[in-house]
């Protein structure tokens, strides 16, 4: 709201800028086509929020300037006012290569006890928006006050076994003059669960807390969660971090592996001497021996394709002889998935 009135000074550089680059613009519309270097303006954010900061204290934010183009881009950046408690930690003129981005920090050191703003005025010759603003909102606390730094904004468990878990941290730092309190925390997928803590915690000044966070489905399928963290810092604030991960299907060597053998294979490797693959005899005869053509190679190693034998022979890799079952047809796309995730799940007899 406060952003759209704010009067932006255009300076005569950034006319001239844009002039050149408009007169530029329809010289190359005519004519030959000629590859058009533009350089581009993103920023990160539209506020940088500062928080509460104590009166004898300051804070220290970061936003960036990215060149989405393919030129150089080039202009100033400046504060509307001068007086305020925000100070612009670069020099007036930038310069970011095509694709680079820029980090620009703000300072805030608050005087008084109220609210503070300002606009940061950055223009440049991009194309798309020759002059942006950032808005800084920050307020004066006479009283040390908390404040929280999360390590991320987002957690991957990867991909688990159904029934079995994966666990992640998340550090919570305590960046404020006065003590933070974390509340409480709430998962919406209930397969993600916090272990080793209890809450509330107070996390002193300069102190962190290590949260250790457990991901356990049941059932195969994808997660897409949000932890919401509930923190003390003079008034209750909410952080919210996504969390993802993919829950497989275990695979059972018995129920899911063995039939396979025993519809395609056994019919050649059904105890002559050699690989044999029968029921009972099969996992003792597969995984981590050593195979009798391709040696060094075991015929399974667990977690590993490229060293199984097997995996690379039901797929014809080439790396170990012929394609098997010998003479086709292949295993089907579904069958060669569960001995992959057989063998990608450790290989067990289970
Ligand atoms: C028509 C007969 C036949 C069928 C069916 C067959 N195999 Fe084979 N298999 C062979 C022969 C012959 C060899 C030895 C030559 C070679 O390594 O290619 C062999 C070798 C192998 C080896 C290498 C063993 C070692 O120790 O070197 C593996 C692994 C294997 N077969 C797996 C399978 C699997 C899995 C199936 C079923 C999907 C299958 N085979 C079906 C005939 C067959």
């Amino acid at each position: 709201m406060l952003i759209n009135n704010i009067k932006l000074p255009i300076t005569p550089r950034v006319f001239l800028v844009a002039t050149i680059l408009m007169l530029w613009n329809s010289c190359t519309d005519q004519g030959n086509p000629v590859m058009e270097s533009t350089p581009e303006i993103l920023l990160s954010t539209d506020t940088l929020s500062f928080g509460a900061v104590q009166i004898s204290d300051s804070r220290l934010r970061t936003f960036e300037i990215i060149n989405t183009g393919n030129a150089e881009l080039t202009g100033e950046m400046s504060l509307d006012e001068s007086g305020t408690p925000f100070t612009l930690q670069h020099t007036l003129g930038y310069t970011v290569t095509a694709g680079d981005t820029l980090s620009v920090s703000v300072l805030y050191q608050p005087g008084a006890m109220h609210s503070d703003t300002a606009v940061v005025v950055i223009s440049s010759n991009a194309v798309n928006d020759p002059v942006v603003s950032i808005l800084l909102v920050g307020s004066g606390s006479p009283l040390p006050v908390p404040a929280y730094d999360v390590s991320t904004q987002s957690v991957d468990f990867g991909t688990v076994v159904a029934g079995e878990m994966s666990i992640r941290t998340l550090v919570i730092r305590s960046v404020g003059t006065a003590d933070l309190r974390i509340d409480s925390l709430e998962f919406t997928d209930s397969s993600v669960q916090l272990s080793g803590t209890t809450l509330p915690v107070i996390i002193a000044p300069n102190d962190s807390l290590v949260l250790t966070l457990s991901y356990s489905p049941d059932v195969a399928g994808t997660l897409s969660a949000t932890l919401t963290i509930f923190v003390d810092v003079l008034g209750e604030e909410q952080i919210s971090v996504s969390l993802i991960g993919e829950a497989q299907q275990a695979t059972s060597f018995a129920n899911d592996i063995q039939p396979i053998f025993n519809a395609k294979c056994v019919g050649c490797h059904g105890g002559s001497g050699g690989l044999i693959l029968t029921t009972g005899n099969a996992y003792g005869n597969l995984v981590n021996v050593t195979s009798q053509g391709y040696a060094p190679t075991p015929r399974v190693t667990p977690d590993d394709l490229t060293n199984s034998v097997l995996y690379g022979k039901i797929t014809n890799s080439g790396n170990y002889g012929g394609l098997m079952p010998q003479g086709g047809p292949a295993l089907t796309t579904a069958q060669i998935n569960s001995i992959q995730q057989w063998i990608l799940q450790g290989a067990v007899n289970n």
